[in-house]
């Protein structure tokens, strides 16, 4: 891993749903030693749990919209208040807009995007098959990462993790978030800025390792 990871900075996992990013954010927080910060876990722990910040965020979650930046705002800059991201995080899933990004630069710097490509053709089989283990927290998939037998029972599958509200995501994937891509690369011409593209069609393992080789360097 290359030593400027272990500074104060964040890094931003990017990429469309399904694109393997809550997979591999375990690995890349212990190689950089970066707490893993998903936007996506923390609404559906406020809509567990049933806060207003929960309620109101639960009707664009199911119909696979964005949620208001205004939010997700306000939830990550209470969350890096936090004593776990003084040295900085690891993003997932957030930012998703530019007025997002915007505002994630005034709270931190962020000196790596590691971006997840994979094509829509296989966002839509890999979104329904996706089984979560709300003991764990662990992700599988019902042919990419079948569970242990004894976790099997226990399994549950996301609430907007259907065909129809996969369609709606990506359609918001492809206009609201897809042009931060580009804001990224721009950004990095003129900063220190990483901007790292992983092909994400492969094996988990796979993309694991060119995660890993590209971190090394
Ligand atoms: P969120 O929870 O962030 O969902 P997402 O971005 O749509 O991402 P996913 O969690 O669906 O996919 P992933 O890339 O983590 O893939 P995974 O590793 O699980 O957001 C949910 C909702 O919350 C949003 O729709 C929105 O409403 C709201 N929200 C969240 N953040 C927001 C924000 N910043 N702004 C506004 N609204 C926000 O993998 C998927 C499946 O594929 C798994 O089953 C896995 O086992 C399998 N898999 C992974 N990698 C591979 C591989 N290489 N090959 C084969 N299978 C694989």
């Amino acid at each position: 891993m290359s030593s400027d990871l272990r500074t104060s900075t964040s890094i931003v996992l990017f990429g469309p749903p399904g694109a393997g990013k809550g997979t591999q954010a375990g690995n890349i927080s212990v190689a950089t030693g970066k707490p893993q910060v998903s936007t996506g876990d923390m609404l559906r722990a406020a809509v567990k749990e049933g806060t207003q910040l929960g309620i109101e965020a639960k009707g664009y979650m199911d119909a696979g919209l964005l949620v208001p930046d205004s939010i997700i705002i306000g939830l990550i800059s209470e969350r890096m208040l936090q004593d776990d991201a003084s040295g900085g995080v690891l993003f997932d899933g957030f930012p998703r807009t530019i007025a997002q990004a915007e505002e994630l630069s005034k709270i931190t710097d962020v000196s790596l995007v590691i971006m997840i490509e994979v094509p829509d053709e296989d966002i839509v089989e890999r979104i329904v098959g996706r089984r979560m283990d709300p003991q764990t927290g662990e992700i599988y998939h019902v042919k990419f990462k079948p569970a242990p037998s004894d976790v099997s029972s226990r399994l549950i599958q996301r609430k907007d993790d259907t065909e129809d509200t996969v369609r709606s995501r990506l359609d918001a994937y492809h206009l609201q978030t897809k042009p931060l891509s580009e804001w990224y690369i721009e950004a990095s011409k003129e900063t220190q800025l990483r901007v790292i593209s992983v092909d994400g069609r492969g094996g988990i393992e796979q993309v694991s390792e060119l995660i890993e080789k590209e971190l090394g360097r």
